[in-house]
């Protein structure tokens, strides 16, 4: 897959004139798909909560490129604020990415879970999309652009047992999200689809494994994966983001693009297939 550190010559850009809003931006996945894309000629507005790093990575985008926002994708209105910023600054929106996520309470016990900690994850992983699906739909339809959305899901939607169930349950919840938008928004020419990520060094990754280092995530998640020898990155994830919201995937919606290597489909429990 495309690397995010690669120049992309101009006629070989998949984005150029776009504009895209990613919320969760500063950070981890949505950050690396943030510099992908403006390398494929997007303008990108960067929607987070986390302001410091949200401007550090705009500075480094360049302003003709990029413009961050405080964001909180619970609230309405700042998401709202985040979609007509992106067409005030830069005339449109055509890629809505909801990428902000958070993984909860490291807790796999239901009788341990909390309420609160289930509200929290739903709000951030569940609302946060619904509202960013709204509010470009609110300046997609009547622009008649044909824009797309897509939103980071999960192997934990295909998945039992990858993430405590306060995830899980909002990552199905997103996918159920995404075909019901891909089913209304269709007619306008909008495509709505989800990106899937398996296990990737992020700093949501190293957190939730106690604020181990990227490369002791690795080593984890390499032991587990099916794919083997390979490692997922998180510009493996933005590449995937960068096809889905191209015309590579123009006729792509309602999908929910695991980027697995294949982990989700295999029982490994009976062993068929060992040297
Ligand atoms: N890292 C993984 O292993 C993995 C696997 C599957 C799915 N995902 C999903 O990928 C997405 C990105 O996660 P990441 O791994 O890059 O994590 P990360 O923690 O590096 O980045 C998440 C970003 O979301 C932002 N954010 C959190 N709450 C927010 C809110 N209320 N409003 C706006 N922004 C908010 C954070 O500030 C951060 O910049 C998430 O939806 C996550 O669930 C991650």
């Amino acid at each position: 897959m495309a690397s995010s550190s690669q120049e992309v010559p101009a006629g070989a850009r998949k984005l150029e004139g776009k504009v895209a809003v990613i919320t969760g931006g500063a950070n981890g996945i949505g950050a690396c798909t943030a510099r992908l894309f403006v390398k494929h000629g997007a303008r990108v507005v960067v929607a987070d909560i986390q302001d410091e790093l949200g401007a550090s990575l705009c500075a480094e985008l360049g302003p003709e490129n990029s413009s961050y926002v405080h964001c909180d994708v619970t609230d309405e209105a700042d998401v709202a604020g985040a979609v007509d910023h992106a067409v005030a600054r830069f005339g449109g929106l055509d890629v809505m990415f909801n990428n902000a996520g958070v993984s909860g309470a490291p807790c796999f016990a239901i009788r341990d879970a909390t309420k609160a900690d289930l509200e929290r994850v739903l709000a951030v992983n569940v609302v946060g999309p619904f509202l960013g699906t709204k509010h470009a739909a609110r300046v997609m339809v009547p622009a008649r652009r044909r824009g797309c959305v897509i939103s980071t899901s999960s192997i934990a939607s295909a998945v039992a047992g990858a993430a405590p169930h306060a995830y899980t349950a909002s990552k199905r919840a997103l996918v159920g999200l995404t075909e019901s938008a891909a089913a209304e928004l269709g007619r306008h020419g909008i495509r709505v689809n989800c990106v899937a990520p398996a296990g990737v060094a992020t700093p949501m990754a190293t957190a939730g494994m106690g604020g181990v280092d990227e490369r002791a995530v690795e080593a984890v998640l390499e032991a587990a994966a099916n794919l083997k020898g390979v490692g997922l990155k998180v510009d493996d994830i933005a590449a995937a983001a960068l096809f889905l919201a191209s015309d590579d995937a123009r006729y792509v919606s309602g999908q929910n693009l695991l980027v697995d290597g294949g982990f989700s489909v295999v029982n490994p429990s009976l062993g068929f297939f060992r040297d």
